[in-house]
């Protein structure tokens, strides 16, 4: 069987959700997936973004390391796997506007089957994390992604992350992810590509009979 693919589509402006998505990467190839980092682009106006120390810079940055994701990132992956700076306990306008482009795809019904997975960033304990993650499965259940939790499977899970996904807390003045933070990303990755993997093999023992 093939390498897995892994698709992890984020958005970020700080570079929290980024640092996550890194860390989700490698604990993905770690299990020999291969690895395509997208990032969703803007989806406010230049004047909104000038508003905050760094977020031009930011996205200029990022756009420079990673495209902007397509459908087609979508269709090629055994699995995606979705991550968000919380926006007021939900997912970003960005990153929900490349997951409403996948329309076409849902109405063909091909990403049913594919792993799907979700990771956050809030700058508060309590800033909705849980919420934006779980935000996050409705359209993965419309679009028939296997949902791929992190339960408590992972000694990492009991320091830092979520059981529905990782996840980081920025503070006020953008702290990054934490060791711990990242632990849990890096597990996240991993389990993603073994359920990955696991579902491409029983598809084509399917297909074969
Ligand atoms: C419009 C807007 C809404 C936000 N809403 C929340 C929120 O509900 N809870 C929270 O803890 N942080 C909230 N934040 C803060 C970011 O989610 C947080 O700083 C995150 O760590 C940024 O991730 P990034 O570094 O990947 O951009 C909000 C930020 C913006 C710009």
């Amino acid at each position: 069987m093939d390498n897995v693919k892994v698709l992890i589509v984020f958005y970020s402006r700080n570079g929290s959700t980024e640092a996550l998505a890194k860390a989700i990467a490698e604990g993905a190839q770690s299990e020999g997936a291969e690895v395509v980092l997208r990032r969703a682009r803007e989806f406010v106006s230049q004047e909104i973004m000038e508003k905050a120390p760094g977020w031009v810079e930011g996205a200029e940055r990022m756009n420079a390391l990673y495209e902007a994701p397509t459908p087609d990132d979508a269709e090629a992956a055994d699995a995606i796997v979705f991550g968000t700076p919380t926006r007021f306990g939900n997912v970003s306008a960005e990153l929900k506007a490349y997951i409403d482009s996948l329309g076409g795809l849902w109405f063909q019904g091909k990403l049913v089957g594919k792993a799907g997975s979700v990771f956050t960033s809030t700058s508060t304990v309590h800033g909705g994390n849980e919420s934006t993650l779980i935000s996050m499965y409705h359209p993965m259940a419309h679009l028939g992604l296997i949902i791929v939790p992190l339960g408590y499977a992972d000694p990492s899970l009991f320091a830092a992350g979520t059981p529905y996904g990782a996840s980081s807390v920025s503070g006020q003045n953008n702290t990054p992810p934490t060791e711990e933070d990242l632990a849990v990303a890096r597990f996240q990755g991993k389990r993603v590509a073994q359920v990955a993997r696991a579902l491409k093999a029983a598809g084509e023992t399917a297909t074969k009979g």
